[in-house]
This record gives structure tokens, sequence and C-alpha cells, in this order.
């Protein structure tokens, strides 16, 4: 590969924009685990698998070999390349364009170009709807179907006009070689003659715009008439610059009203989307049809991690809802359900009930755990014991995977509940199963050597777990306090980050420490999570056996000079080393 340039901005525009677990699948198989995944390891042999992979915190580590960091040392790993050709290799992946070092910007140049065909193309379209003759049956479509100018306007909606080479003709007169508009699957390559035509005829179309606003792609669906051919909606094929399953459709409007609002709406159709926005809903982004991705996931979690998954009533609606709440709750998304009544999607519902009834439904949203217990009370005759335990079963798995055991107790009642298992045995089965965790570190119990090493790990897990604990330590402890120099290094990364305001997580603390034992520790402790108790305690007790070793140098300084001072008849000094000594005493004691 070129010299590329690398900056730090690509670095991390890449990072953010892939999933680790996607990645990894494509070279071993995964398996769930909790809230993990785990697998064979690829970096030594082994019979049982001990590297894992957290989908929350995107980063993997192999509690075999020690081996671990986040995407980018997992590339170099295993396909034996440098940082610069894996941070490469990604970004090609992800359509994401990577500068030149030399200052020629030829491929973002045929990028930028690319993105230029695509908006003229959805201008012709939008054209071709709002004016032509040939948009009128279009038109009367999508007035039918309660979308108006305005809304029409916003998504730049357009009609692809009954033609095999329209659009084709338009680009020729423009000067643009057929070459381009085949990159961008415009058009379509004929296949035992010269020449081509065009991929959208006769269709409504709904530009696909990225989270800048760029058109990266299309969607067209044809006309409500028996006698039309073809699936009902069409889109275009991956290129260079729309990678299916990397983008939201309607991200780039929602985006900062997601934001606002604190959560966002997840659709299925486009029109579902385009249906709640003429009604005023504006927090929605719509998966296309598609199975929600990893990749979409930590895309709209950069605006929020609340999402309500609002899926078609039917089955394959609910079957695409139950692995969209894996994936989002897997990467710390919190995630509820809207279940519409049988038959309606989110369009059909809200023109038919209106605005309110669809708001009063977004507030009585449930968690996802909540209504697959209904789901599941609905579905299975829970009346006999036999169906009480295949009830449970369904529902462990999803209970298990609930990282906080409170919220997790508190589904147990409700298990009991709508369910009706009383059965004692059988709720004790249930926590068996679902609530097999480990505690927190208990100081008290570890020896004063160990206690300190033991805290500054634990202070550098803390602090990877959660960022407001970052803010808490800072205040109390600094770089120097660690003695051990590898965590201290991590210390000092984490507090830079926090200092300069940046976005704070492991895979980029992982980035910005030099040496590969010190992003080992970091993909071990966050991997190696322990569930504490209380986890304001933990940093509280950590805090203080870390300081504390200070205190108790400081307390040995002063006794020393406290004698010299007594020797040398020095009275003064004595009274205020002695002062300092009761404070330090005190300070230990508390
Ligand atoms: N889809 C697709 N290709 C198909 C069918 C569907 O890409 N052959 C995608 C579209 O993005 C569509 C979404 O899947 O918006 C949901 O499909 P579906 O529920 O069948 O359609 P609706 O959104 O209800 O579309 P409409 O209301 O226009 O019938
Ligand atoms: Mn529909």
């Amino acid at each position: 590969m070129a010299m590329n340039y690398i900056s730090d901005r690509l670095i991390e525009e890449v990072r953010v924009a892939c999933d680790i677990v996607e990645i990894i699948s494509d070279h071993l198989p995964l398996k769930k685990s909790g809230k993990n995944f785990k697998g064979l390891c690829p970096f030594h042999s082994e019979k049982t698998p001990s590297f894992v992979v957290s989908p929350e915190k995107q980063i993997f580590h192999c509690f075999g070999c020690g081996a671990g960091g986040n995407v980018y040392q997992f590339l170099m790993k295993s396909e034996g390349i440098s940082f610069v050709d894996a941070v490469s290799h990604l970004a090609e992946r992800q359509g994401i364009p990577i500068p030149k070092k030399s200052g020629d910007s030829g491929e973002n140049d045929k990028r930028k170009r690319l993105y230029e065909i695509n908006k003229l193309a959805a201008d012709y379209f939008h054209k071709r709807l709002s004016e032509s003759s040939e948009g009128e049956k279009a038109r009367g479509y999508l007035k039918q179907r309660d979308i108006d100018g305005n809304t029409i306007n916003r998504f730049l909606l357009g009609y692809a006009p009954l033609s095999w080479d329209h659009l084709l003709r338009y680009f020729v007169k423009k000067g643009v070689p057929p070459a381009l508009l085949e990159k961008v699957g415009l058009i379509i390559a004929k296949e035992r003659r010269d020449g081509y035509y065009d991929r959208f005829r006769d269709r409504i179309i709904f530009p696909i715009f990225n989270t800048q606003g760029m058109v990266i792609g299309f969607g067209g669906r044809i006309i409500d008439s028996s006698d039309q051919k073809g699936p009902k909606y069409l889109n275009s094929p991956e290129t260079a610059i729309y990678k299916k399953g990397s983008n939201l459709y309607g991200l780039n409007l929602a985006k900062e009203i997601i934001r606002k609002e604190g959560f966002a709406l997840i659709v299925e159709g486009y029109v579902d989307l385009i249906a709640l926005s003429r009604h005023g809903i504006e927090n929605v982004v719509s998966v296309s049809g598609t199975a929600l991705t990893g990749r979409q996931v930590l895309l709209l979690r950069r605006y929020t991690d609340k999402a309500v998954i609002v899926f078609d009533a039917d089955s394959a609606g609910r079957s695409a809802a139950e692995k969209g709440y894996d994936l989002l709750l897997e990467r710390g998304m919190k995630v509820k359900v809207i279940a519409l009544p049988g038959g309606s999607d989110p369009d059909s519902f809200i023109r038919k009930w209106g605005r309110d009834d669809f708001l009063k439904r977004i507030q009585n949203a449930v968690s996802f755990i909540e209504y697959m217990i209904e789901r599941i009370a609905e579905e299975m005759n829970l009346s006999s014991l036999e169906g009480q335990v295949d009830g449970v079963n369904r529902i462990l798995p999803f209970l298990s995977r609930i990282p906080n055991s409170v919220e997790r107790d508190s589904y147990m009642s409700t298990i009991e509940e709508k369910m009706g298992i009383s059965s004692n045995a059988l709720l004790m089965e249930l926590r068996k199963a679902s609530l097999r965790q480990r505690k927190g570190v208990d100081l008290s119990y570890v020896p004063e050597e160990v206690k300190k090493v033991v805290a500054e790990q634990s202070l550098i897990q803390l602090m990877l777990m959660d960022n407001s604990n970052i803010r808490r330590i800072r205040e109390y402890v600094s770089k120097e306090n660690f003695e051990d120099h590898d965590l201290g290094q991590i210390a000092s990364v984490l507090f830079d980050l926090l200092d300069k305001n940046e976005e704070i997580s492991p895979r980029k603390v992982i980035d910005l420490l030099l040496e590969t034992h010190q992003k080992e520790i970091v993909s071990r402790l966050v991997i190696d999570h322990i569930e504490y108790d209380n986890v304001d305690r933990a940093v509280d007790d950590c805090i203080k056996a870390v300081k504390r070793r200070d205190i108790r140098c400081e307390i040995n300084t002063i006794k020393q000079q406290r004698k010299e001072a007594i020797e040398m008849g020095k009275l003064e000094e004595y009274r205020i080393l002695q002062e300092r000594y009761i404070q330090l005493r005190q300070e230990m004691r508390s």
C-alpha cells in the first residue's frame, strides 16, 4: 500500500466507524457469552476459548496468551500488517477517504465527483417528480399516502421516469462519462451488447444521505399498481461511497433532534420515517429493511444511548426487533420497544390513529424484557409446569444479558406476576443462572503491600468503566500517586483526555498508549470486568488505599525531621512538624 498520511482524526474516525465484533467474526467464529463474545484465540493454540470480545467497549482480550487491544491491534496481529495499513484497510472497508501525504488528493477528488453525481441525480429525480407531467402519477401516489409537498422537499423525494436511458442521456449531455455513473450504481452495463441502461425506472426515489448530508445512494419504490414488475424496493448497490449497514436512513436530519430529545426511535421503512416526520416526530432513523448492524448501533450511539424500537407488528418485524435488541444492548444502549397493534407499521398507525396516540405509545414504551415477558405469557401455555420451564428458558437469555443486577432483580417480580410462575424452586433456578456474578474486591482482607497494587489496578479499572469515575478520582489522585509505572502511564492518558475535555473511551486510550503491553493491560482490565456492589464506595476505598501509602511516607519523613528538630533544639520547627504529624495521623485513620 502507498504511504498514506494517517492523522489522529482519521485514526479516530475509522476506529469509531468499525464494529469489532463484525471484524473479528470475519476471522473466527464467536459465540455469545453473557455480555461478551468468546472464541478460540487465533494467536495461540487452545482447545477451550479464552479469547473474549466486548461489543460494548469495542475491545478484545485473550486470557490465554494476553493479546489484546482494539480493532487495530486485532488486524495488525492477525494479518501481520502495520498500524498504518490496518487503519487504511479498515478505512477502505468503511468507505472513508484516506488523504495522501504528498498533498495529491486524487482519491478524494474522485469521491467528491461521485457525491456530486449523486446530488445531481437526486435533484434530477426531484425535479421530475415536482415539475414534469410524467411525475403526475407519482405525485398522486404520494398524496394518497399522505406525503405532502414540504415533506417531499425535506427528504428530496423524486421520481425516475419510465425509460431505459432518461438519466443516462441527461448526464451524457452534461459530459459525465457513463463509467462514473456505473460506479455509483445509477446505470447498469448491458450484458450482451455495449451500452448501459438506467437502474431506476418508473419508481419513487428516496435519496439516501450520510450524516454529513451527502447523497450516497438511492432507494426506489414501485408505484402501487399491479402491472409493475420487480421488487417493491430497489436499492443502490454497494459502491465506494455507499456501504450498506454503515449508514442509517434519516440520521442526517434527525441527529440534532435525537440529541435534544435524548433518545431515538428506530423504524424499518423509509416511508415509516417520512410519515412520522410529516407528523412532527423527527427523532427517528430507519434501518431500511436490512437487519440492524453493530456499525449502525455505534453510529447512533454518538448521539444518544437510548433507543426505542418501533418495528412492524408482523413476525419478521418481531424477530428483527429481537436481534436489534441484542445488538443495541451489547453496545451499551438502553432499549425500549413499542409493539404496534397487529398488521400495522408506524406509517399506517400514525395515519390511522394520529400523532397523539403515537406519542402516548412512546411514553408507555416498555423495556424489551417486559415486552418479551408479555409476549411469552401470551404465546406459551404457562399453566403446566412444563410450559413454565419452557417459558423461563426463553426469557433467561434476555434476562442474563442485563448488566445491572438491581435492574435484573426487578424483572424477577415482573416474571412472577406476568407469567404466573410462582414456584419458588423455579425462581431459585432462574436466580442461580442469571445472577452468576463476581463481587468487587473487598480491600479489608488484602494485606497492606498487595492492597496498594490492587487498589491502583482497581482505580484504572473503575476509570475505564465509567467516565464519571475519572472525574472523581482525578480530584484526589495524580499520575505520581501510582507506584506501578504502566498503570501510572494509563492514568496519565486518561487524565490528559479529561483535562482536554475530549471524548474518553478505552479503545481510544489504547491508541494513545505507546507500549503494547500497556494496551494489553487496558484490554484485560476492561474485559475482566468486575461488577462492583457499590461503585462509589469502591472508588473511595481505592483512592484512600493509594493515598495512604503516600501519607505513610510523609509520616516517616516527618518523624525523622521531628527527631532532628528536637536534637537541635528548634522548638518552633518542632511545633509545626508535630501539627502536621497529627493531621496526617488523622487522615490515615479517616
Ligand atoms: N426493503 C427493501 N427491498 C424490498 C423490500 C423492502 O429494501 N424488496 C426495505 C425498504 O427500505 C423498506 C423497508 O425494507 O422501506 C421495509 O419494508 P416493508 O415493511 O416491506 O415496506 P414498507 O416500509 O412498509 O414500505 P411501504 O409502506 O412503502 O409498502
Ligand atoms: Mn409501510
